[in-house]
């Protein structure tokens, strides 16, 4: 019989397929680090505590740093028959140490030590995800201001609207991510609060100090319910939650980077190194990126959803149930961190079609707004100023023609108030240059929201 480290109140050893089945060693080792850190830092607590002895403290934090290099260097060999990675690595140190091993675990259960652990992998990887939502950002300014003279259909209900500047929506994109950003901040702040002391559930009989071992690990504050502390998966969801709104901005870019690289835009072109090809039709490429981001989108908020499903019955305090918590939430550390690094790399590389972009606003209507603004500023009520430019349009629609093509005498015929002047107002140039209203798409606002982006990348 294979000798768990619970298993004194068991008489029979656990059939094969429960021990494969309640593991969770495939996926949590890769808290290892956590692992190791925390035990480290409740060893040092308990002997300075007058818990354990000094000298078991000094061979139990030996023994982990030997682990931690075994397992670094690929010479550990994970047991599924110890479930998870703390067993694991508990094990091996009883094995390596004898019986001060046995002391490491006085005052802690596997519930306020997983928590710990995950608590500490979501603070350090939300780090890393916002390292890259920052070079995602530094991509789209350097993009907006590499196309700074570019002029493009603005859209709603995907029909051509109004001209803005390409640099307008690469920013808004940037907007966009500074709210992911924020985000991010909220769920570090979450997972920023220390569970370890809380025992099983309900704390401990022995003299512990958890601010101690929240300093030693750079917590900001401690759990003051020991119930909360085991149970609490919010910071989970609340990653989940972000990481799954971010996803949704990513996959709304995607949506747009692959109609606009369609030959019916042909607004941008990808590089090939981020493309793929077809088996069979030699012309093809393929934005694959753009659609594996958009595709994943529907994995991470199945993982939040998933989570939320998971989480939503359960009673106080630990259910095995919460082990489910782990493969969603790394699964969308991945997805994130893959998308946001191969996103940053092809927005750079990108090419946008500065021609193309301007005959879809030339040779267009979206400057009908423009003429009806020309008509307000000459003092007609925008109600019929509406009006008549939509009689504009729509004559020429039957004539075949642009707004631009109308001759002296037919926009007389539309309004008297027409002047030789309105030709320039109705140029796309002038269109994008009047809309200077705050947060708006003329070159000086937007070169404003470049100068308020750089400030905030400095500060971050
Ligand atoms: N592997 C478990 C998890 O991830 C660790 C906690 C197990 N606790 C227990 N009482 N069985 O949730």
């Amino acid at each position: 019989m294979s000798k768990k480290l619970w298993g004194g109140r068991f008489s029979k050893s656990t059939d094969e397929m429960i021990n494969e089945f309640q593991a969770s060693i495939s996926f949590d080792k890769r808290m290892y680090h956590e692992d190791i850190a925390g035990s480290i830092a409740h060893a040092t607590m308990l002997a300075k505590c007058g818990i354990i002895a000094d000298a078991d403290k000094d061979s139990i934090i030996a023994g982990l740093k030997k682990i931690l290099t075994d397992i670094e260097q690929g010479n550990f060999s994970f047991d599924v028959a110890l479930e998870d990675i703390h067993m694991n690595i508990e094990k091996r140190l009883t094995d390596a140490i004898g019986e001060a091993g046995g002391r490491l675990h006085t005052a802690r259960s596997r519930n306020d030590q997983v928590a710990l652990d995950t608590h500490m992998y979501v603070r350090k990887e939300v780090v890393n995800i916002a390292k890259l939502v920052f070079d995602m950002q530094t991509a789209f300014v350097e993009t907006a201001e590499k196309y700074s003279d570019v002029i493009m259909p603005g859209y709603t209900h995907l029909q051509r609207a109004q001209p803005i500047l390409f640099s307008h929506h690469m920013m808004a994109y940037f907007s966009m991510l500074s709210r992911d950003f924020s985000r991010l901040k909220g769920v570090y702040e979450r997972a920023d609060i220390m569970p370890l002391g809380a025992g099983a559930l309900a704390g401990t009989t022995f003299p512990i100090d958890r601010s101690f071992v929240a300093d030693q690990l750079n917590f900001e504050s401690i759990y003051t319910n020991s119930l909360d502390a085991v149970s609490d998966r919010d910071y989970i969801l609340e990653f989940l939650s972000a990481a799954s709104i971010m996803m949704m901005h990513m996959s709304r870019l995607s949506e747009e980077i692959i109609m606009w690289c369609s030959r019916e835009f042909s607004f941008i072109e990808l590089d090939d190194a981020h493309c793929t090809g077809s088996s069979m039709m030699p012309q093809k490429k393929n934005p694959d990126v753009s659609e594996l981001v958009r595709g994943k989108t529907g994995r991470v908020i199945g993982h939040l959803m998933a989570m939320l499903t998971t989480t939503k019955g359960l009673p106080l305090a630990y259910n095995k149930d919460l082990q489910e918590d782990k493969e969603g939430l790394f699964d969308t550390i991945d997805t994130v961190k893959f998308s946001l690094a191969v996103y940053a790399q092809m927005i750079r590389a990108m090419k946008v079609n500065k021609d193309v972009m301007f005959k879809a606003v030339s040779d267009d209507f979206s400057n009908a707004t423009d003429l009806a603004d020309y008509l307000v500023k000459k003092g007609l009520p925008f109600r019929q100023a509406h009006e008549v430019s939509g009689k504009a349009v729509h004559y020429c629609i039957e004539k075949k023609i642009w707004l631009k093509d109308l001759s002296h005498d037919e926009f007389k015929e539309l309004s008297p108030l027409f002047e030789a002047d309105i030709l320039e107002a109705i140029k796309p140039e002038t269109c994008v240059k009047n809309r200077n209203s705050f947060g708006g798409t003329s070159y000086t606002q937007v070169e404003n929201q470049l100068q308020l982006a750089k400030a905030m990348l400095e500060k971050q």
